[in-house]
């Protein structure tokens, strides 16, 4: 399948996806979320692919946000009509059950931010630079940030970050939480593709479940998020992979994992 507006290849088991519009700092305008939305069912569909790496084209940007010039004639009836930005959530996270990480290579303002917190984690660049700019456009998060950047560095920075519109650089993103790891820059899509190598040599049930766990962590109250965790624990402990697992480690050798 080819797309206009990111390209897709696959490397082994991983799907490298990348946003294409560098000379618009891969801003995100509705082609992409078209294309981003074609892209992620294919992989979600293809059980070769165990993990994705989302990351931007050229040297500056991952994302720059939403489309600006896309939005600036647009009416407030046709945000509200059309339910302008929910299908970027539906899509990315709901029905994407396999892990996906964001590969942030320079600016994520913005939606660029928004997507990136979609992803199951960030790697990101020592020249990746994080942010939610939009009050300075006269709107406000529209992607999920205000609620995903909260979670992820607490009211006290996500708080600071969306009322100056201010940029947050990749060593204080590590630190606040925001991102897994940095990485150099010439290294990060390397170190992206080999991270989901390791996590699509994993039993593909066991990195679903893995993952919709922590998310959980996410939804309900504690009690709750346990009890969810020892129910998943139980529907795995009845998988193939399972028994498979664990005599190959008492075995001593690499399991082959069958996805059931
Ligand atoms: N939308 C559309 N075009 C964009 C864009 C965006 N979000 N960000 C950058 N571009 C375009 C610029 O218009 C410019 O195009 P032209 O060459 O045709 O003029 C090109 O990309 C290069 O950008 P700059 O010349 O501005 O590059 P710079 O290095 O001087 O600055 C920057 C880089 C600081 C990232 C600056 O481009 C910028 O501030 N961009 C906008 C960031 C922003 O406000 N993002 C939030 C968007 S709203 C949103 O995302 C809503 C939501 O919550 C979902």
């Amino acid at each position: 399948m080819s797309y206009d507006t990111i390209t897709v290849e696959s490397r082994d088991k991983v799907t490298l996806v990348t946003i294409n519009r560098p000379q618009a700092l891969n801003a995100l305008n509705t082609q992409v979320l078209e294309d981003l939305i074609a892209a992620f069912a294919a992989f979600e569909k293809d059980d070769t692919q165990g993990c994705l790496v989302l990351t931007g084209s050229g040297d500056k940007a991952f994302a720059a946000g939403a489309d600006i010039k896309e939005m600036a004639d647009k009416p407030a009836a046709e945000f509200y009509n059309e339910d302008f930005f929910a299908r970027w959530t539906s899509n990315l996270v709901r029905t994407t059950r396999k892990p996906w990480i964001a590969a942030v290579n320079g600016f994520a303002l913005g939606g660029g931010c928004e997507v990136a917190m979609m992803a199951d984690f960030i790697l990101a660049s020592e020249k990746a630079k994080f942010g939610q700019p939009e009050i300075k456009l006269g709107v406000a998060p529209g992607m999920g940030g205000s609620q995903r950047l909260t979670r992820a560095v607490g009211k006290a920075k996500a708080m600071e970050m969306c009322l100056t519109g201010r940029m947050m650089d990749a060593e204080e993103a590590e630190r606040s939480g925001l991102v897994a790891r940095v990485v150099p820059h010439d290294q990060l899509l390397e170190d992206a593709v080999k991270t989901a190598a390791a996590i699509a040599a994993m039993p593909p049930m066991a990195a679903k479940v893995n993952k919709e766990m922590v998310n959980a962590a996410f939804e309900t109250f504690l009690d709750q998020g346990i009890l969810h965790e020892r129910r998943l624990f139980q529907i795995l402990a009845a998988t193939e992979d399972k028994a498979e697992g664990m005599a190959a480690f008492i075995e001593k050798r690499d399991g082959e994992w069958k996805g059931r």
